[in-house]
């Protein structure tokens, strides 16, 4: 054990340090798959107590943190490659006072997404914010991130959700803000700073989130179309008919992907070359058939060719699967993943300059797309040929990249729509946010964080 951390052990000594390789390499990635773990070693405090004293440690001996919660993020936020100590929260997975009228309840920050879940519906109640990857990612990396996912367009992101929110700051200091309070109009709003900010001003240790009544039985409806224009053209009549609570796309390439892994038929009987996910308050509990007649209008007009509507809630998870597992049938590729945003009126002119673009220099690569078209968010991926190694694979992608963010750029959009800034897109930032703002954030960084010790090299240039 090296001197800092013999002393790190002798200051608090309850803390569990791990530094054996197999930790260091588990706790040291995310599910980017860029990056060589290489950490220092991982503690797993227990108490808010102890992360301060991790952090006062870490001043004192000018020691690099990253916080870690499930790692499922996809831009090396969570990434340890430098000698770094991690910050595991994963004991620190507690649900607590709950409040009825209030409709919140109190969450540390390694309480995993899926059992908050849980945990509202036991009360009778809704936690809205929903991803494939909630069975393994944490509130606090939830909220560092600022977590998108499925439900968007009804319900917002994680910064939503966040009515309260116990920090620690690079100077180790406690800071309770907000403190689940509705209304709160006493200055700067520190609580929506830390919210996205990547783990880079201090660490999520807790939350007060939001709660909410549970909607109506949802029913999916999945689309196949003849054209990716026609994505849009169909988005604009369901929204305009029906409360969406999900309008997803993918491509017949992505289909390919999940129906090779073999747990899968295929959800028609031809295919298409696009296919959008639609859920909404069930048809057949409320009566209501606006959604059946809007269906029959897109067909008509051939911006449909076929179409399956749920008729349980277990059928409804089956579609769902269609969407959900694209991300997890195309990780053996080490696929170059942009998600990217324009607002929802520039999405049919975005995709079509788009999709020439891609067309035109990624003859050689097979490039997925997919994502919450219903939010202006796509993810594009793009997948790595076996033979041609990481480096050249990635150089080749940033080439390309140059020119979609230009475009991104043209269209007022954003390089980074909910997977966040972390490692793999931090040169990239400038795409979105001026030198001004990058500046000010550095300035922002400096008061929380003073000695740079919190996520360096994270989120800013
Ligand atoms: C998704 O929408 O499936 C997730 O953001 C993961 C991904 O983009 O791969
Ligand atoms: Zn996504």
């Amino acid at each position: 054990m090296s001197a800092p951390l013999a002393r790190l052990h002798q200051q608090l000594p309850q803390l569990v340090l791990r530094t054996d390789d197999d930790s260091r390499q588990h706790y040291g990635l995310d599910w980017t798959r860029y990056y060589q773990p290489a950490p220092l070693a991982v503690a797993l405090p227990a108490t808010v107590a102890e992360v301060q004293g991790i952090v006062r440690w870490a001043r004192e001996h000018r020691v690099a943190l990253v916080p870690s919660g499930g790692r499922t993020g996809l831009s090396g936020g969570a990434v340890a490659a430098s000698g770094e100590l991690v910050v595991s929260f994963e004991r620190m997975n507690r649900i607590g006072d709950f409040d009825r009228v209030a409709r919140t309840v109190q969450c540390e920050a390694g309480v995993v997404t899926a059992a908050l879940q849980q945990y509202a519906s036991g009360k009778g109640l809704y936690y809205p914010v929903d991803f494939a990857s909630s069975g393994s990612s944490q509130l606090g990396g939830n909220i560092a991130t600022n977590a998108g996912g499925i439900k968007v367009i009804r319900y917002g992101m994680t910064r939503e959700w966040v009515a309260g929110l116990s920090v620690v700051t690079g100077t180790g200091e406690l800071l309770e803000l907000n403190r689940g309070l509705a209304k709160n109009n006493t200055g700067y709003d520190f609580r929506h700073l830390f919210i996205g900010s990547e783990g880079t001003l201090g660490f999520v240790v807790g939350a007060c989130m939001k709660l909410t009544l549970p909607p109506p039985p949802q029913a999916v409806l999945l689309l196949a179309l003849p054209a990716l224009a026609d994505v849009m053209r169909v988005f604009e009549v369901f929204r305009e008919g029906v409360s969406l609570s999900a309008y997803e796309f993918f491509s017949d390439q992505a289909l390919g992907h999940v129906l090779a892994r073999g747990q899968l038929a295929a959800p028609f009987e031809v295919r298409a070359p696009f296919y959008v996910l639609l859920e909404l308050d069930d048809p057949m509990h409320s009566g209501d058939d606006s959604a059946l007649k809007l269906f029959e209008r897109c067909l008509e007009q051939g911006w449909v060719l076929d179409g399956v509507l749920s008729q349980s809630a277990q059928q409804a998870q089956q579609l769902w699967a269609y969407r959900e597992s694209i991300s997890e049938s195309i990780t053996p590729y080490t696929p170059y993943k942009n998600d990217i945003a324009v607002t929802i009126s520039r999405v049919p002119a975005f995709i079509a300059s788009l999709d020439a673009l891609l067309a035109a220099n990624y003859p050689d690569f097979e490039v997925i797309w997919y994502g919450h078209i219903g939010d202006g968010n796509l993810h594009i991926n793009v997948l790595k040929p076996p033979a041609l190694a990481l480096a050249a694979f990635r150089d080749a992608c940033e080439q390309v990249n140059e020119q979609v963010f230009a475009l991104v750029r043209d269209f007022g959009g954003s390089m980074s729509a909910e997977h966040g800034v972390g490692l793999l897109k931090r040169d990239y930032l400038p795409v979105s946010r001026s030198a001004q703002e990058i500046e000010m954030m550095q300035g922002i960084k400096k008061v929380f964080d003073p000695d740079g010790i919190m996520n360096p090299g994270k989120l800013l240039p």
